[in-house]
């Protein structure tokens, strides 16, 4: 039956909810091995054995926002808050530069100072510096226009996970004062925009079961993202799931595997939390189907300060040492890491 699921998936693309409740529900190390093998054949078809770098630049620890697993909430009075000045990511970004990259992804929390007064000229600078890059937001719930203007100022692309498509389960990981509704309606705005747009998910959450996993696909399905980031949750020790078990890496690679048989073209990261369950973990994730890495590019003395989810990887790291760390790690993989925009094959 798993075999049989594993056919139709890569196939159709897609399953009904049900399906993949039996796919995830009743995965077995056979079938997860399947699965794994598939994805990734599917992912060389279409990406070769390349994969993409972004540099990821954060740029805030504030936040306004008070997601009950996120280290940087705005409750947490034990965050240490930092803001990046306009001429520390300009320098983040001649780095990365110099470094092969040709996209950066400036992200952060929720942070009211960075206005459209503020990012917009911050994007335009950026832009004008370096035209042959792809600037990606992450600076997550904004009205359409600020997202309009972001774009019209040289940002083509934007990260913003959808966090769970369960609305049950979003209720228990978010307050009230946030509204499921209106993140969806966001990342669809972004795409009215012209964006590319990234969504995505976190695996082994609090509570979670198959079929809130199920609803997530299905989600995607309908959205159809250029891009989707998924990655384990990770307990943070100052917030209220601090003594809840982070989400496995066997999890979290099965869910890669689903991802690419469902969105054989999207960009898929094998991300830094997936890295810091394991650490072999992003290897596994390259192997399991995904195909872009993002170092860090952020200045050394704030990495210890966006401070997600405990132990965090690459804190200490020099950008140059992130970026050759993981072109040796993906190489050792029979994996190559390519620089350049590296444009979502998704129309
Ligand atoms: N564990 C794993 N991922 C987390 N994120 C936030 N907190 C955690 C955590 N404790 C993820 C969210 C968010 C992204 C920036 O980081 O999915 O969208």
């Amino acid at each position: 039956r798993q075999q049989q699921l594993i056919d139709k998936l890569e196939e159709q693309r897609r399953l009904e909810e049900g399906e993949w409740v039996e796919l995830i529900g009743g995965r077995t190390p056979e079938s997860a091995a399947c699965i794994r093998e598939r994805a990734r054949a599917v992912r060389d078809e279409h990406y070769g054995r390349k994969v993409y770098t972004r540099g990821l630049i954060e740029l805030s620890s504030y936040c306004k926002n008070n997601c009950y697993y996120c280290g940087i909430r705005r409750s947490n009075n034990n965050a240490v808050r930092y803001r990046l000045s306009d001429e520390q990511v300009m320098a983040c970004c001649r780095e990365g530069y110099k470094l092969g990259f040709r996209t950066f992804v400036l992200q952060g929390g929720e942070d009211l100072f960075f206005s459209d007064e503020r990012l917009v000229p911050l994007v335009a600078r950026i832009h004008g510096a370096f035209p042959d890059c792809a600037i990606t937001l992450s600076m997550g719930e904004r009205s359409r226009e600020s997202y309009q203007a972001l774009f019209d100022a040289g940002a083509g692309r934007y990260l913003l996970r959808h966090e769970t498509a369960d609305h049950l389960h979003y209720r228990s990981l978010h307050p009230q004062e946030m509204s499921p509704f209106r993140r969806h309606k966001c990342l669809f705005t972004l795409r009215e925009i012209g964006y590319q747009v990234g969504s995505g998910f976190m695996v082994g959450s609090p509570g979670q079961t198959a079929e809130q996993l199920a609803r997530d696909m299905d989600f995607l399905h309908y959205l159809q993202p250029h891009m989707i980031g998924i990655g384990p949750f990770i307990p943070h020790r100052h917030t209220m799931y601090a003594g809840e078990q982070a989400g496995s890496l066997e999890l979290t690679l099965f869910m890669l595997a689903c991802l690419r048989l469902a969105h054989p073209k999207a960009l898929i990261p094998a991300t830094t939390a997936l890295g810091t369950i394991d650490p072999k973990g992003r290897e596994q994730g390259i192997l399991s189907g995904a195909n872009v890495v993002m170092p860090n590019l952020s200045p050394v003395e704030h990495r210890k300060d966006y401070d997600l989810y405990d132990n965090k990887i690459s804190t200490g790291e020099e950008a140059a040492e992130c970026r050759f760390c993981l072109q040796a790690r993906m190489a050792r993989i029979g994996y190559e890491l390519v620089v350049g925009r590296g444009d979502s094959l998704v129309g």
